[in-house]
């Protein structure tokens, strides 16, 4: 997500802050600001677009002063903007945040009430607001003013502060986004992640949640929330800048891999409301009058987004009881779409830009369709042409093969699925609760599926040389297998074809001897028997299964030869942790081979061509 780098000590803190947001810059970000305390005064520079148009900035207007944070934002809520970058200021106080505080729109509401007038459409500016509402009230200092604020913050945040009134200290608080402390000579420095803070240090601690600190140029001072003093010392950390950058994974795509509970935790912030069984979701614009006038949705996307599609497609059907279709985006628009008012188009893309999808968004316009937008990346055009927007909260996906997007699509696309499923009146509020529950347990199973990576491991160190393999799967299982067969071609370049199972029999079982691993995604679902007869059939022909399973499924384990276990979850959340093992299997396959996993040839992250 954003980055942060603050400073506190006896140098300039402008070029060290500079510094650290550069050793960010890898992940990605649209706008990006420093805040430093001259010793009278705290001057602010922001700018949109890349750092060296902050930098730029900074040449018109120096800052000078030894005490200072600075941020890159990846907008979340508000436009990337000059007005919307961090830091945000209130009063005597400066913050710069990262994450997504879920009841903002309740404490705006209550501020604004009390009068308060907002500069930027951002969350952060809340808690600065809040900060700077608690010193005006009495708290005895920036810290006791931040514990104040932190009690009335519902969400995921690091923070870090800055006050006027304290010109020799940072305070920084960390909930469910890390926050990392670099301990220097004479100097202390706090950062989003590691890189920021290896041009300074290599002594660090980590704030845990529920954790904030005071930073001065002597150390730090942490204590629980509640008030309770930590002892935590420093420890130091030897990676390299490019390891740092990679949190200490071989690629980015891993590390991504490994995101996946925490993206799929933020995509669901503040979206249910489990006591109405119901979606929350201002941004959608989809009223009970407009959702129940739909009699079709079309789903439009490419590559891997169109795998999401397919999936959000049964649950449309599903839930929602409206017809539902996908389309390739890079199809339709090449054919004379029959486009109506009564269309719900739903473009889903990760970086919001592809070519193809924005043409197919523009022909479902002229066609007086209502399009909705499903997007990591905010602002971007796909979700400019839209009517509305559902946001996925991935992060940066810095690898070219999209892993935690796509889970965090499905995300998206079940909470759209159950958002128009009640407000057609397809849906109760029971049935919408269960699956909202099951919604919330989906990072735990994520987790349960990733600890199993040594098995997945195994099967890419026994099949990293086949040169074809294919992949089976039915109902929700089969863009599953879709998807499962783009990414290993996508990574490791060897063939791959993805079938749904009942199509076995229509040509692709002649392909089926000894040499022939398939893939057979088949946990515990209403298609289960048929897809084991499936891998019957596979069997019956000497191929070499592979099977993604449920957790203790004693017939699957009698039949395959490899078994690929996912935990015993609801049937319909299952395509998203059965992707992951198909995710891992890419990988490791691809980085036995030796190929470029983060950059593959041939590849682009976003296709803005057609
Ligand atoms: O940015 P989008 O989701 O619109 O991109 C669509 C495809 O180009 C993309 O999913 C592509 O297939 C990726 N390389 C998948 O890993």
């Amino acid at each position: 997500m954003c980055g942060i780098v603050g400073y506190v000590g006896p140098k300039k803190a402008a070029p060290i802050l500079l510094d650290g947001l550069r050793r960010l810059e890898y992940r990605g970000y649209d706008s990006a600001g420093l805040a430093v305390h001259d010793g009278r005064e705290i001057e602010v520079v922001r700018a949109a677009g890349k750092l060296e148009n902050l930098a730029n900035a900074l040449e018109q207007r120096p800052l000078c002063g030894s005490t200072g944070l600075g941020h890159t934002r990846w907008a979340t809520h508000g436009r990337p903007s000059e007005q919307n970058a961090h830091p945000h200021a209130a009063g005597d106080v400066a913050v710069v945040h990262n994450g997504i505080i879920e009841n903002y729109l309740e404490l705006k509401h209550e501020l604004q009430a009390s009068g308060v007038r907002f500069a930027s459409d951002t969350d952060t500016e809340i808690v600065a607001h809040l900060i700077h509402r608690a010193l005006e009230q009495g708290a005895p200092n920036l810290f006791g003013a931040m514990r104040q604020a932190l009690g009335r913050l519902r969400g995921a945040y690091a923070l870090a502060a800055i006050s006027r009134r304290e010109p020799d200290r940072l305070v920084i608080a960390k909930n469910a986004s890390p926050l990392v402390v670099g301990v220097g000579e004479g100097e202390t420095l706090c950062g989003s992640d590691i890189p920021a803070l290896l041009g300074s240090t290599r002594n660090m601690l980590f704030l845990e949640d529920g954790e904030m600190a005071e930073l001065t140029a002597s150390g730090v001072r942490i204590e629980t929330v509640e008030g309770k003093p930590v002892e935590r010392a420093p420890r130091r950390i030897d990676w390299s800048a490019v390891q740092a950058e990679k949190g200490g994974y071989k690629h980015f795509m891993l590390k991504e891999i490994f995101e996946q509970p925490r993206a799929v935790e933020d995509t669901l912030r503040g979206r249910i409301n489990l006591d109405e069984g119901d979606v929350v979701e201002a941004e959608l614009g989809l009223d009970a009058q407009a959702a129940r006038s739909i009699e079709r949705v079309v789903l439009v996307a490419c590559g891997t987004s169109h795998h999401a599609a397919l999936v959000g497609r049964y649950w449309i059907e599903q839930l929602a009881r409206v017809a539902a279709h996908t389309e390739l985006a890079s199809e339709v628009r090449y054919r004379d779409p029959v486009f109506g008012p009564k269309d719900l188009v739903v473009a889903v893309s990760q970086s919001g830009e592809t070519a193809d999808t924005l043409a197919a968004v523009k022909a479902a316009r002229e066609g007086g369709a209502r399009v909705l937008a499903i997007a990591n990346v905010l602002d971007s055009a796909i979700p400019r042409a839209s009517h509305g927007s559902l946001y996925t909260h991935a992060g940066p996906e810095i690898g070219v093969a999209s892993t935690k997007c796509f889970t965090t699509q499905l995300v998206a696309l079940l909470l759209l699925a159950v958002h128009l499923g009640r407000r057609r009146g397809a849906l109760d509020a029971e049935r919408g609760r269960e699956i909202l529950q099951a919604l919330l347990e989906l990072p735990n199973e994520l987790r349960w599926t990733l600890a199993r990576k040594a098995d997945i491991h195994q099967v890419a160190r026994h099949w990293h040389n086949a040169p074809h393999m294919l992949f089976l799967g039915r109902g929700l299982g089969y863009p599953i297998a879709l998807e499962g067969a783009l990414k290993l071609k996508e990574i490791s370049y060897s063939h791959a074809e993805g079938y749904a199972a009942g199509e076995m029999k229509h040509g692709p079982i002649a392909l089926i001897d000894e040499n022939m691993p398939v893939v057979v995604v088949m946990p515990r679902d209403r298609q289960y028997e048929k897809t084991l007869s499936n891998l019957q059939e596979v069997r019956a022909r000497d191929g070499q299964v592979i099977a993604v399973v449920t957790e203790g499924d004693a017939e699957a384990k009698k039949l395959a030869q490899w078994v690929l276990e996912l935990p015993k979850m609801p049937e319909l959340t299952q395509p998203v942790a059965a992707v992951v093992p198909l995710q891992l299997l890419a990988y490791y396959i691809a980085d036995l081979k030796g190929t470029d996993v983060d950059q593959p040839r041939n590849l682009a992250k976003t296709v803005t061509v057609e």
